[in-house]
């Protein structure tokens, strides 16, 4: 079967995730004609309803900005979609797939976005139904399993009923567009891939701020911490398409095969090396963005040891990065929300102005993510004057604002891409297992490492950058995060 897939299913249809995101994204992609004309989207939840209520439900208004929400296009974008109610049992499997029909021959593509300990059941249920053939696909939302342990047992699950050519593990940071840049800035310029490693790169920091906290998320949140709900995927993938080695081409087999290497050579810890290479935390109460917010213990009602703040200094043995330092931080109610990586070049082998050159830094390259989405290369000028007691050296900014460049171009949700790969069956911006795989052992190392070393989880003030230990971490090195 060629062709995108027409019937779309969304497990967790009723959640929070589908309302905020999925919906939303399928709505716009609706909207500019890039789903296929007969398209059938079919929303399932637990609870029992019927296709007027659920659709009620909906509120694409609420969800999309001004300008793409049109009153016509949401009335017929809301006619393509169905309800089934799913609560396990075998027989709303059975009727779901009775609604499918002979759609099944034109392609299905099964979204996941449930609590993780439902794939399994989800996807056995959808085999027995007989909604697992060649032509259907399944997506899921991290996190994939706990730790290496379950997310194999997940992974054995899922793959006994689907090839996995035919799984797509999804991380919505792969979506973005920032992120996708990175390969165009390192692959698509002759000018930086030669000082790319070791000898030009003295280290390098990868940043995901929040400025919320537990945003009602208890059920979910306590017990995962920041490690397991942010540095196991996005930070991580991130790391990947940073550190990479060139792909022979764009092709999935080839991007995965170069990032799951990276993510294999991550140097795992141990008890002796974790306590100077990583630092938790847990937010106090204290104010963000002037408003006070509470403490995370408070907005829990009871004490916890779930870390809300990760800062690491991670090592990939392999020759491009020996000795390189990646600085890996990330922290919910931080002073801003932003998302970016920092790469600091090496300096000049040898200062040619007198007194050194005042000023002089060596370059650095900032790639902000977001909120903002642009790349920053800081390189040295002159400082405008006479120098009669030699040169004055300052850094000025190489400014490519990607918005700015980008402009009149809308600025896609990250799930539309990524929904837009799924119904057309590219899998490269997602996240295959031996991936997933990866990550959690060394993930798996540094819980351990914590758990032997009875790692504290340090307090900071909500509204801070954590806590101080996570300043110290890197300044220790003769460096500083970038703020
Ligand atoms: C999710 C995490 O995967 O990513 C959340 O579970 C986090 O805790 C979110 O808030 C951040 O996504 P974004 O796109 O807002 O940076």
């Amino acid at each position: 079967m060629a062709g995108p897939h027409q019937t779309i299913i969304i497990f967790g249809g009723t959640g929070d995730l589908a309302h905020r995101m999925l919906f939303p994204s399928l709505y716009n992609l609706f909207a500019d004609r890039l789903l296929p004309d007969d398209v059938l989207i079919i929303g399932s939840g637990r609870s029992e309803m019927d296709d007027e209520a659920f659709r009620a439900s909906i509120d694409l208004q609420k969800s999309l900005p001004e300008d793409r929400y049109h009153p016509d296009t949401a009335a017929d974008f809301l006619q393509r979609i169905r309800y089934s109610a799913v609560s396990g049992k075998q027989e709303e499997f059975t009727r779901l797939r009775d609604l499918v029909g002979d759609r099944l021959d034109r392609g299905v593509s099964v979204y996941l976005s449930t609590p993780p300990s439902l794939f399994a059941p989800m996807v056995e249920g959808l085999g027995r139904a007989g909604l697992s053939g060649p032509t259907v696909r399944v997506a899921m939302e991290k996190p994939i399993g706990q730790d290496l342990a379950s997310s194999l047992q997940v992974n054995d699950a899922v793959n006994a009923v689907f090839d996995e050519d035919r799984v797509f593990r999804v991380d919505h940071y792969l979506g973005k567009e920032t992120v996708q840049n990175l390969l165009v800035l390192r692959f698509g310029n002759a000018l930086f891939e030669p000082l790319w490693n070791a000898q030009g790169i003295e280290h390098v920091q990868i940043t995901v701020a929040e400025t919320v906290g537990l945003e009602g998320r208890v059920s979910y949140y306590d017990g995962v911490g920041a490690l397991k709900d942010m540095v196991q995927n996005h930070v991580l993938q991130l790391l990947a398409l940073v550190a990479m080695e060139p792909p022979a081409s764009m092709a999935p087999a080839a991007v995965r095969d170069e990032k799951v290497k990276v993510i294999r050579s991550l140097r795992a810890m141990t008890r002796e090396t974790v306590g100077a290479h990583s630092v938790r935390g847990q937010y106090g109460s204290g104010a963000v963005g002037g408003q006070p917010v509470k403490g995370y213990a408070e907005e829990l009602g009871r004490p916890s040891g779930t870390e809300t703040f990760v800062a690491l200094k991670a090592h990939i043995d392999n020759w491009r990065w020996a000795g390189v330092p990646f600085y890996l931080r990330t922290g919910k109610r931080m002073p801003v929300r932003s998302s970016e990586i920092l790469i600091k070049f090496r300096p000049v082998p040898h200062s040619i102005f007198a007194r050194g050159g005042k000023g002089l830094e060596p370059n650095t390259m900032i790639i902000r993510i977001q909120p903002q989405e642009n790349i920053q290369l800081q390189v040295m000028a002159k400082q405008p004057g006479l120098d009669r007691h030699g040169l004055n050296l300052r850094e000025v900014a190489l400014d490519v604002s990607l918005s700015t460049e980008a402009a009149g171009q809308r600025r896609r949700i990250a799930y539309e891409r990524l929904l837009l790969d799924l119904i057309e069956g590219d899998p490269t911006l997602f996240v295959r297992r031996d991936e997933v795989e990866a990550a959690w052992s060394w993930i798996d190392s540094i819980r351990e490492a914590w758990d032997q070393a009875g790692q504290e989880v340090r307090s900071y003030t909500a509204g801070t950058w954590g806590p101080s230990a996570a300043i110290a971490l890197i300044e220790r090195d003769g460096a500083s995060w970038h703020e």
